[in-house]
């Protein structure tokens, strides 16, 4: 048996973004994960896109994404400096384009809500977007630029949170795990193998598998990633499309990686890459940028999105005493990951959370006995 004064089950970039925020706040950590960054980090295309990812009613989220993407070069600045490896943080900017008219209306309506927040995006025609993106289809009738919504290689940003924390003595146990409790209280984690690891905290980190203890559920991906040939990269920054009423989008790395993301898929927890997910994807891609076409396909990935039922992360101490939940990032977890590893600091030290971070307390689901009740937990 093991003990130390925080337990972190999930090492995705969540789990370990918090893991290296405790640490260096003088805690011993030790993270249990069978497959640390093998599950939903591993297909993040990485946006930073609080903006262009704006849906109707979700002013919460919006709060606590522009907070997100307000610190996050300097959450990737430090984690690069603690570890001495380099994160692919890129101030890129985001360009949504629209093809047909029903995509183009689509996009004014998204734009009309942007600009009533007083979000800095700009109308332009298709001419336009093309002056920026010249080879985008001459089919592109219009779009959005978005100036502020940028990109960081996740994979990147998971080898530097590695690093850092293992730096700060954080301990990884490459195990199955579950939360262990003891008259109602967590006190650790018990490790599938056998033994655990006990604490006085357990921060509960696990996406969508965590749905024993918070309203999670997993809302399946499929992701292309292709390579752009050297000093020939299709596009500059990331394209979001509509394209006929679909979502599509593309963020060119300068490393020459393409990604190319996402189905939407509630099809529980599945990660099987199917050939129709694939074949709309590079279709959708390819009736924006036709060069698509001729890049090399290097990796196609299905993960589980953590889905919440408000789309925002609970991030907070649920109903279980000594459990912090750090879950339910749905299409944010990168994004999200430094103001959540701060944020479960800080209220492991006892202190204050920003008011976009309190909003994303679990308390909020009243149903959150019942949601347990539903996927059999007693
Ligand atoms: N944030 C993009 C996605 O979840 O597909």
């Amino acid at each position: 048996m093991l003990t130390c004064d925080v337990v972190v089950l999930g090492g995705g970039v969540v789990g370990t973004a918090c893991a290296w925020r405790l640490a260096e706040r003088g805690r011993s950590v030790v993270l249990v994960d069978p497959d640390p960054g093998e599950g939903a980090s591993r297909a993040a295309a990485g946006m930073l896109a609080p903006v262009s990812e704006l849906h109707h009613g979700e002013h919460d989220l919006l709060g606590l994404g522009l907070l997100a993407a307000e610190g996050f070069a300097r959450y990737a600045a430090e984690a690069a400096a603690a570890s001495g490896s380099p994160v692919a943080h890129r101030a890129c900017g985001t360009l949504v384009v629209a093809l047909d008219a029903g995509d183009r209306a689509r996009l004014a309506d998204v734009r009309r809500t942007q600009e009533r927040l007083g979000l800095d995006v700009r109308a332009l025609s298709g001419r336009e977007c093309r002056r920026l993106e010249p080879l985008l289809d001459p089919a592109v009738s219009g779009g959005t630029l978005v100036p502020g919504d940028h990109q960081v290689d996740p994979r990147s940003l998971l080898r530097a949170l590695r690093t850092a924390a293992g730096r700060r003595g954080v301990q990884v146990l490459p195990a199955r795990g579950e939360v262990l409790r003891v008259g109602g209280r967590a006190v650790g984690v018990r490790l599938a193998g056998g033994g655990e690891v006990r604490a006085p905290l357990v921060v509960l980190a696990t996406g969508a598998r965590a749905q024993a203890h918070a309203p999670v559920r997993p809302v399946k991906g499929q992701v292309a990633r292709l390579r752009m040939p050297e000093g020939e990269h299709v596009l500059q920054r990331t394209v979001r499309g509509v394209v006929r009423d679909r979502d599509v989008y593309l963020v060119p790395r300068e490393d020459g990686e393409l990604v190319v993301g996402a189905t939407s898929e509630d099809r529980g927890f599945d990660e099987t890459v199917t050939a129709g997910g694939v074949h709309d994807l590079l279709r959708d891609a390819q009736a924006l940028v036709p060069a698509v076409a001729e890049l090399e396909l290097v990796e196609v990935l299905a993960r589980s999105r953590p889905g919440s039922p408000d789309n925002l992360p609970l991030i907070g101490f649920g109903e279980v005493p000594g459990l912090l939940l750090a879950v339910g990032h749905h299409r944010n977890g990168v994004l999200l990951s430094g103001v959540t590893a701060d944020a479960v600091a800080d209220l492991a030290d006892g202190v204050e959370v920003p008011p976009e971070v309190a909003a994303c307390d679990p308390g909020r689901f009243g149903a959150r006995a019942a949601a347990r009740e539903e996927v059999g937990v007693r």
